[in-house]
């Protein structure tokens, strides 16, 4: 999960990353007020989870209270890179003598964490990359030994980060090394990391992405959710526990097991080049033991999907058996159809592996008018493409 800079600018805050005093807004307005309080002056910053918002024009400075409002009325609204612009960070505004760059990433390729830090920076980092790959110092970080005093001198040495602000940095790079572990972050970047004309050391930009699979161990991180931006269906897939993803197509897919889900994409994506470019609508994932409840809440959710013209249900019967399976989508069009659900849309069930005769019998003896069988994967698929395009 990315976070918004205000986000970000919280969690360096709790950890002692030295930050500047701001505050979120969502209305130009209420820039008058933040504004006195942050001494007169501020910075106003667009919130948007992408980068580049100052060359966009989403970061203006203002002068004082009114000029605030008015660059406010500016940002908010705009679109940057596709993202619209909901918020506006006020901040205090800094006498910038030098702008660096330093972040700590995951290093999936090498397998251990990297820190890279530049004295390029302010700009593209991308940029930097790749025209001056000598200005980025990339220094592995072992994650068991983590970023000492010695490893953060090193990395700006490297970095040959001015003597000056040798030991500010040395204490920044450890105490947003402390952020990266303590929030279980994948990056923790700050672009740009500035020198002010007095000499003090701050972080003025701020970008993380917290690991999702340590939701469990950071109660504190669902509060960074962006509920907004989420499309409403995963929102309620995720209330209900369900590993959904939704996509562009009209063929709702259910499946047990991730793989078998991503091949069942595929092959409806390939199915629907014949019937007038129908395809997957989400994947959907209900898992190994797939209960009528999962079952039901599963077709809840594509059945309640607008862009849905036709379900696709493919199972591989395995510790689950297909018999339990298919009981569990007599049992779940028949909760759906007592809560008021509008089951209207045709299914093609493709039952295959542990008790597949048995399962099939179920889902013929119970004859209902909108489940189909079809005993292949290729031809499940080609059914529930050609229902779709109807
Ligand atoms: N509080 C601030 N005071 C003064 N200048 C700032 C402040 N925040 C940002 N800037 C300037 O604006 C530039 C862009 O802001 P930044 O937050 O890095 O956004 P982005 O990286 O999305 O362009 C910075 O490189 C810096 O020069
Ligand atoms: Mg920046």
């Amino acid at each position: 999960m990315d976070l918004f800079e205000y986000q970000a600018r919280d969690l360096f805050a709790k950890h002692g990353v030295p930050v500047l005093a701001g505050e979120v807004i969502d209305t130009p307005e209420a820039a008058r007020r933040v504004t006195a309080e942050l001494g007169g002056r501020a910075v106003v910053k667009a919130q948007v989870k992408t980068g580049g918002r100052g060359k966009a024009g989403g970061v203006k400075l203002a002068s004082d209270p009114d000029d605030a409002v008015e660059k406010a009325g500016q940002i908010l609204g705009m679109d940057i890179k596709g993202h619209t612009v909901h918020k506006v960070m006020l901040a205090q505004t800094a006498d910038i003598a030098d702008e660096y760059y330093v972040s700590y990433l995951l290093d999936r390729a090498n397998r251990t964490f990297l820190a890279m830090a530049s004295v390029e920076g302010g700009m593209d980092i991308e940029e930097v990359a790749a025209t001056k790959p000598e200005a980025l110092a990339r220094i592995p970080v072992d994650a068991n030994e983590g970023v000492t005093e010695a490893k953060a001198r090193e990395i700006v040495d490297a970095a040959r980060f001015p003597a000056e602000i040798a030991d500010q940095a040395v204490e920044v790079l450890q105490t947003l090394w402390t952020v990266f572990v303590k929030e279980d972050a994948l990056l923790v970047e700050v672009n740009p990391l500035v020198k002010t004309a007095d000499g003090t050391v701050l972080a003025l930009d701020g970008k993380v992405s917290l690991d999702e699979n340590a939701e469990f161990r950071q109660p504190d991180h669902g509060a960074f959710e962006d509920k907004a931006a989420a499309n409403p269906l995963e929102a309620a897939a995720k209330a209900k526990g369900l590993n959904y993803v939704k996509l562009d197509g009209q063929v709702g897919i259910i499946g047990n097991g991730a793989g078998l889900v991503m091949s069942t994409l595929d092959v409806v994506a390939y199915a629907g080049e014949k019937h007038s470019g129908v395809k997957p609508a989400n994947f959907l994932d209900i898992g190994g033991g797939a209960s009528a409840d999962v079952m039901a809440n599963g077709l809840e959710i594509i059945l309640g999907d607008p862009d849905v013209r036709s379900v696709f249900v493919n199972v591989f019967g395995g510790i689950t058996a297909c018999d339990a399976v298919a009981n569990g989508i007599v049992q779940a069009l028949e909760l759906l159809r007592s809560k008021g659900e509008d089951v209207s849309k045709p299914l093609v069930v493709r039952l295959d592996g542990n008790n597949a005769e048995l399962g099939r019998k179920i889902l013929s003896d119970a004859n209902h008018p909108l489940v189909e069988q079809v005993d292949t994967m290729d031809g499940a698929a080609d059914r529930a493409a050609e229902l779709a395009a109807k």
